[in-house]
């Protein structure tokens, strides 16, 4: 069934594979929003029901909830938990200093609030999130409705006092109807092209009224394993300064791969 993945899904695959090692019996995992992080609820779903694993996660969305059920991975609220050991999670960009956009499938509240409990942050990616400066993904921007369109002409008027190359503000839309988050809330996509200062613009955006939280993690993560098409996975451990190359065998389990989530 592994030949049949895509180079893409491999390497998302081989990252999750890995950073599933991370994982150690008894321990409170943040569990990431996304196709990758789907990956990872599945690998760690297997080890639960295969190997007994015993963990408990916090998911970062309803997507990722309904998964973990669904996986039979034990899951609480971080309200249950209030600490957690690990989050792994996706991310739409990294930097060289681990800094990230993440808000691509509109969870960046929860996941941001979720790797900020943890000890311990790991991005799971593949190659193509990695960029010198940040900013070619549009930086997602989460708003209350009431008064959104003055929150955006705020967050417009805020893009010309910032260190970035693009200012157009859009509203994130799924079919005819404005996107909605988990908490109710929309979306601003902001096309910045580039992003000279992310603590900068962070810390800018979110004294807006009206912005619930923006899509930078700034020193919130601490490793990333990208995966590659071939099975290869690079470790880049910010805090350790350490960077590994291993090959990750792909196993054959069919359960696995059917389905891939997002
Ligand atoms: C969800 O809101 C995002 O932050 C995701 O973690 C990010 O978009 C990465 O998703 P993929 O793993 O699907 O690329």
């Amino acid at each position: 069934m592994t030949a049949e993945l895509s180079p893409v899904d491999m390497a998302k695959y081989v990252a999750a594979k890995r950073a599933a090692e991370f994982v150690e019996p008894g321990m409170r995992l943040g569990l990431g929003t996304g196709s990758t992080a789907a990956w990872l609820v599945k690998i760690l779903g297997e080890k639960v029901r295969g190997e007994g694993l015993q963990i408990t996660g916090v998911p970062t969305s309803s997507r990722t909830a309904a998964l973990a059920r669904e996986q039979g991975v034990p899951i609480a609220t971080l309200e249950e938990l209030k600490w957690l050991d690990l989050t792994i999670d996706g991310a739409d960009e990294f930097d060289p200093k681990l800094n990230l956009i993440k808000g691509g499938g509109g969870a960046l509240l929860q996941e941001k609030i979720v790797a900020a409990a943890s000890d311990r942050m790991v991005v799971i990616t593949d190659t193509s999130k990695e960029v010198e400066t940040l900013g070619a993904f549009p930086l997602p921007v989460e708003v209350i409705p009431f008064g959104w369109e003055t929150t955006r002409a705020l967050i417009e008027e805020t893009l010309g006092t910032v260190d970035v190359d693009g200012r157009d503000v859009v509203l994130r839309m799924a079919g005819d109807a404005p996107f909605v988050t988990d908490e109710g809330n929309r979306i601003l996509d902001l096309h910045l092209k580039r992003i000279g200062d992310p603590r900068q613009l962070s810390l800018a955006l979110n004294q807006i009224p009206g912005v619930v939280e923006n899509g930078l993690f700034i020193d919130i993560c601490d490793a990333v394993v990208i995966g590659h098409g071939d099975g290869m996975v690079e470790l880049r451990d910010i805090q350790a300064g350490t960077v590994v190359q291993e090959q990750v065998e792909a196993e054959d389990h069919e359960n696995l791969f059917t389905d891939i989530a997002d």
